[in-house]
């Protein structure tokens, strides 16, 4: 994975999105703001002006922590998202026409309910929660990110496994015409990754569908991308219009790309070193440049939800 400069990094005020409008949609937001912007019930994505649609009925969730999240800011303009460039900024840039609508997510594999599912009737069986989360990218940087999702747990069951399912994959929807990054080489798209199904029906994970009460903006995987806190970053594949349960191991792209770096399970851990750095410590986004380093938690902090699936497993070797 590539690694940025530290001139790359922008420090900015920690501020909530009540107080702040990214820049892009500020222009656009002109008159109408506050203004209601969709049918109750429906999970809107981008009303015609450009602004991101509020979500309705999300409740609050106690697996949130209460660290202080990142401002929208960081979370919408320093990103990871290939498909859209290499650069950390330039996903915010490239997906502005990204058209998130209309989506479809085709649900196949070893389960009782199969099928292609446009996006809305996907949604509509679940619940939206809101999850405050840490998230520890693998190039050792980190954010706190109050996103809006429903339960990967819930959805796994909506689609009853087989007994042969002992794997979820997911895909990124792969369109070169929208997704200028999939002209180069950088990985062997569409992206893919993979949980097991232990890790998937783990009350942590999500399939988030907003950020601070609206719908995802596209550079951080509209409509829809796995969060997964306890792992790398990189285990949450945006904008998927594929879920697969499988009885063998899924591949991840990441691992495709370079398997001496970047393994299947990806579970955070400051003891195992990356061949290329220490994963001992994290910057915190949106920090001081001379602040220095927090160190990392094992499983990012997590380990009293998710240790227990990995007892019997050597986690120096699955890295
Ligand atoms: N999903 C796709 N499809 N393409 C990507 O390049 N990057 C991953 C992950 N999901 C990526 C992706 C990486 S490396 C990280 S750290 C997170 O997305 C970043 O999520 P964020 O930009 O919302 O912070």
């Amino acid at each position: 994975m590539l690694i940025r400069k530290s001139s790359d990094i922008r420090p900015s005020e920690i501020t909530s999105e009540a107080n702040y409008i990214n820049r892009r949609d500020f222009i656009r937001a002109g008159a109408i703001a506050g203004s209601s912007l969709i049918a109750p019930g429906a999970i809107g994505a981008v009303i015609p002006d450009g602004r991101l649609a509020s979500l309705p009925n999300v409740t609050k969730s106690p697996l949130s922590t209460d660290e202080a999240p990142n401002s929208f800011e960081d979370i919408s303009t320093y990103n990871n998202f290939y498909e859209f460039g290499l650069g950390k900024g330039d996903p915010f840039v490239q997906a502005e026409n990204f058209k998130p609508r209309p989506w479809t997510i085709e649900v196949s594999g070893e389960a009782e309910k199969t099928g292609s599912f446009d996006f809305d009737d996907f949604m509509k069986p679940f619940d939206l929660e809101e999850r405050i989360y840490r998230m520890r990218c693998v190039e050792a940087w980190s954010m706190v990110i109050p996103w809006v999702g429903i339960s990967l747990a819930d959805v796994v069951k909506h689609f009853q496994p087989t007994s042969k399912a002992q794997y979820v994959a997911f895909e990124t929807l792969n369109d070169r015409e929208q997704m200028p990054g999939l002209r180069g080489r950088s990985l062997d798209w569409p992206y893919r990754e993979g949980l097991t199904i232990a890790e998937a029906t783990n009350p942590l994970a999500i399939l988030a569908v907003g950020i601070y009460g609206n719908a995802i903006p596209n550079q951080n995987g509209a409509p829809i991308r796995l969060v997964v806190p306890w792992k790398y970053g990189f285990k949450g594949i945006k904008s998927i219009v594929k879920i697969k349960f499988m009885s063998r191991r899924p591949k991840n792209s990441w691992n495709m790309a370079i398997p001496t770096e970047y393994g299947f399970y990806a579970n955070v851990n400051p003891e195992v070193s990356h061949p290329r750095w220490s994963q001992a410590r994290e910057r915190r986004i949106g920090g001081s440049l001379f602040a220095s380093k927090q160190d990392t938690l094992m499983f990012n902090g997590y380990g009293e939800q998710v240790a227990h699936l990995y007892k019997n497993l050597d986690l120096r070797r699955n890295f």
